[in-house]
C-alpha cells in the first residue's frame, strides 16, 4: 500500500479566529498521527486512536519535538526577483526603475529562467511554502518554464505572464494584442493542468493602457475561474501618479473595477492605504489582498492595517513578495507582521498568525476546499518544524507553558531553519537533515 504515516505533535487551522474565536480556531494533537494516501490526507488523530483505527497496522515515521503543520501559503511573490532580494537604498518606483526592471531583462532567456525557477521552488521548500500565488515576467516563457517546473515537482502554484504596455523600458513592454494572446495561450495550456492554476498578471495600474485593462476584463470574462494577480496601493507616490494616469477614475482599486477586475478570484498585493470605499468594493466583490510585511517595510510602503480589513471582511493572506520582501520563510513574515501591529497598537494573536499563513491564505487563494490544513481529504502539503532548531529556541522553548507560546516563539525565532521537512503531496520534498549530510560531503 501507498499509506504513510507521520506521528508528532500536530497542529492545524479550522477557521479565521476573527470568526470564530480563539479556542475554536484550531485543531492540536498534542502525540498525533496524520495518515496519507496517493497524495491526500485520509486520516488525522489522536495517535492511539489513529492506530486502533487502522489495527495497528500503519508505517509510522515518528518524530521528536517536533511539530507538523498545513504547507504554508504565499499569496503574493515574484520568482524573477529572487536574484535581486536586498537590493539597497529605494522605495518603490525607484526600486522598480534601477533594481527590479534589470533583473527581469534577463528572463528573456529561458535558460536563465530555469535557473532561477528551480532555486526558488528549492527555497520555499526549505522554508515549507507549498503553495503560492507567483509573478513571472513579461516573457511568456518566463511562465512556460515556471509551471513546466512545478510540474515536475507536483507542486499546487497559480502564476501568470506580467502584463506591461507602457511606463516600463522597451525591453520589458508588452501590447495589449500579444499581451491578451500570450495569456490566453498560457491559459489553454497550463490552466487546471494537474495542480497548476493560471493568473491573468497585469503589474499594477501604471505600467498598462487603458487598452490592456480592457483586454484583462475581457480575458476574465472568457475564462471566470482563472486568477487576477496586481498590486494595490502600496506607496504614497505610486498612488498620487495612478490618480494622475486615470483622472476619470474615483480611486486606485476603481481603476481596477472600472475594467471589472473585482471577483472571488482577484487577489491585490498590499492594500495599505485604501479608503472606506476601496475596502467596500473589496468586500462586495469577495476579492483579496495579500498582507507582506517584510516588503511594506523593506520598501518603507507603509503599515497595513490588518483589523481594518477584518471590519470590512475582506480575504487576506500573507504574501512573502520577494524580492522586495527580504524571506522566503511565512514564520518569520509572521514575525514581522506581528511587530507592523505593534507599531500600531495592535496585536496579532500567533493563532491568527497560522491561520493568515495557511487556512487563510487557502482561502484567499478560493483553495480551502484542496489545501491550508490537514483535514481528511486535503491534498496532503504539509510541513514538519523543529521546536528545537537552535540551542536558543530549545531553551526558550523549555520555559514556555501553553501551546501559543510554544507557537508564538516559534513563529517569533524561526524561519528558514525551524523547517525540518516539507511534504508535497504526500512526498518528501525537502529535509533539513539530507541537506546537513550533503552540505558535510561537498
Ligand atoms: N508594484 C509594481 N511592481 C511591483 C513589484 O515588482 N514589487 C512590488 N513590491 N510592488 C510593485
Ligand atoms: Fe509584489
Amino acid at each position: 500500500t501507498h499509506r504513510k504515516a507521520y506521528r508528532a505533535s500536530i497542529l492545524h487551522s479550522l477557521a479565521d479566529p476573527a470568526v470564530v474565536g480563539q479556542e475554536a480556531s484550531y485543531q492540536y494533537f498534542d502525540d498525533g498521527i496524520l495518515v496519507v494516501e496517493n497524495g491526500h490526507i485520509t486520516d488525522i488523530g489522536e495517535a492511539d486512536e489513529v492506530l486502533a483505527r487502522h489495527q495497528n497496522n500503519l508505517n509510522v515515521t515518528e518524530y521528536h519535538n517536533k511539530l507538523i503543520t498545513a504547507g504554508f501559503i504565499d499569496t503574493h511573490i515574484h520568482y524573477p526577483q529572487t536574484g535581486m532580494i536586498a537590493s539597497y537604498g529605494e522605495q518603490l518606483l525607484d526600486w522598480l526603475e534601477n533594481y527590479t526592471f534589470p533583473e527581469e531583462r534577463r528572463f528573456k532567456n529561458p535558460v536563465y529562467a530555469l535557473k532561477v525557477a528551480r532555486l526558488f521552488f528549492d527555497e520555499l521548500a526549505r522554508n515549507g511554502t507549498t503553495t503560492a500565488l507567483v509573478f513571472g515576467t513579461v516573457h511568456k516563457s518566463s511562465v512556460d518554464v515556471f509551471f513546466e517546473e512545478a510540474e515536475k515537482r507536483n507542486l499546487r502554484m497559480i502564476a501568470g505572464k506580467v502584463l506591461m504596455d507602457r511606463n516600463a523600458p522597451d525591453y520589458l513592454t508588452d501590447t495589449p494584442e500579444s499581451g491578451y494572446a500570450d495569456s490566453k495561450a498560457l491559459i489553454e495550456k497550463w490552466h487546471k493542468r494537474g495542480r497548476l492554476l493560471y493568473a491573468v498578471t497585469p503589474r499594477f495600474a501604471p505600467t498598462s493602457t487603458d487598452e490592456q485593462l480592457a483586454m484583462v476584463g475581457r480575458l476574465l470574462k472568457e475564462y471566470p475561474d482563472v486568477y487576477l494577480h496586481t498590486h494595490l496601493s502600496e506607496n504614497k507616490k505610486e498612488i498620487e501618479w495612478v490618480l494622475e494616469l486615470f483622472p476619470e477614475r474615483e480611486s486606485y482599486l476603481d481603476v481596477y473595477d472600472h475594467y471589472g477586475l473585482l471577483h472571488q478570484r482577484a487577489v491585490f498585493a498590499h492594500g495599505i492605504h485604501l479608503s472606506d470605499c476601496e475596502c467596500q468594493r473589496l468586500a462586495e466583490t469577495d476579492s483579496a489582498i495579500a498582507f507582506c510585511p517584510t516588503s511594506n517595510l523593506f520598501l518603507g510602503s507603509g503599515l497595513f492595517n490588518l483589523p481594518k480589513m477584518e471590519a470590512f471582511k475582506i480575504k487576506v493572506g500573507m504574501g512573502t513578495d520577494v524580492g522586495a520582501g527580504t524571506s522566503f520563510s511565512l514564520l518569520q513574515t509572521m514575525s514581522e507582521a506581528y511587530k507592523i501591529m505593534q507599531l500600531q497598537q495592535k496585536k496579532l494573536h500567533p493563532f491568527k498568525s497560522l491561520y493568515l499563513a495557511t487556512l487563510g491564505g487557502a482561502h484567499a487563494l478560493s483553495l480551502d476546499d484542496k489545501v491550508g490544513n490537514l483535514e481528511v481529504g486535503k491534498e496532503a502539503d504539509f510541513v514538519v518544524l523543529d521546536l528545537h532548531a537552535t540551542q536558543l529556541m530549545r531553551f526558550r522553548m523549555e520555559q514556555t507553558k501553553t501551546l501559543e507560546e510554544k507557537l508564538f516563539v516559534l513563529m517569533s525565532l524561526g524561519g528558514e531553519q525551524a523547517v525540518y521537512q516539507t511534504y508535497i503531496y504526500g512526498d518528501l520534498a525537502y529535509s533539513a537533515n539530507a541537506e546537513k549530510t550533503k552540505q558535510i560531503a561537498s
